[in-house]
């Protein structure tokens, strides 16, 4: 059982990552191979609309034919029994690295047909896991509860299958006072910090727990 960890953050030892590890820890307990990727670490482009990938009878059909440093992540993440993608929320959004991966993990996917059936052959477990800076009451009114439904749905459409888990009011730098943040709370950051995300860490080690449970079969 091999399960994949995708970092989206250009941060590769901070909360994304952390619970990322934390995901790849609990799929380890269930006696998975683990490895984490960092996007950041390659050079890709996102989707460039040239359709081989729909293409009947083409050599790239259901595949990217695209061939860059994105090109043995997608194989290794498709190939995987467990997929886990982390990204923090930048601008209400995932971070542009992790949506160029997505649009071209989950493209060829998809066909144009009626019911925009998916061709994905494998057997994928999803684990979909944001990071940000708003507090969990703020999801709501700042409509981040639609964007983040609307990727799980995605998701869900080419896989059958996504879970979500959301880290909110993370922390952001090691010392808040060497940076105009004069909107957060310094210190009610710090203890979320020291009591909240290792709740977090927790439940992201949960997530890998049953993902490489439901993946076991
Ligand atoms: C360019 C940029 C844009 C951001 N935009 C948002 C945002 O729209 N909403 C939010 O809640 N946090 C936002 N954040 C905060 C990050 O999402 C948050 O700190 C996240 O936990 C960082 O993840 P990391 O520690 O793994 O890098 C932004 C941070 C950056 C650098």
């Amino acid at each position: 059982m091999k399960a994949i960890a995708v970092n989206g953050s250009p941060r590769k030892t901070w909360n994304t990552a952390i619970l990322l590890e934390h995901a790849l820890a609990g799929t380890a307990k269930k006696g998975a191979e683990t490895e984490l990727v960092h996007l950041y670490d390659h050079d890709f482009k996102g989707c460039v609309s040239c359709f081989a990938c729909k293409k009947i009878g083409g050599k790239s059909y259901g595949r990217c034919a695209v061939n860059d440093g994105l090109t043995p992540i997608l194989e290794k993440a498709a190939g995987a029994d467990i997929l886990l993608l982390g990204t923090p929320v930048y601008f209400g959004s995932e971070t542009g690295e992790m949506r160029s991966f997505l649009e071209r993990l989950l493209f060829p996917f998809l066909t144009y047909t009626p019911d925009y059936a998916s061709i994905f052959p494998g057997r994928l477990r999803i684990g979909l896991v944001y990071t940000m800076n708003i507090p969990e009451q703020s999801l709501h009114s700042f409509g981040y509860d639609k964007t983040f439904a609307a990727t799980q749905r995605t998701l869900s459409r080419i896989f059958g299958n996504c879970e979500l888990l959301l880290s909110t009011d993370t922390y952001q730098f090691s010392d808040y006072s060497e940076y105009l943040s004069t909107c957060f709370d310094a210190e009610a950051k710090k203890k979320r910090r020291e009591d909240v995300f290792p709740e977090d860490c927790r439940r992201a080690f949960e997530l890998g727990e049953k993902l490489a449970a439901a993946a076991k079969g």
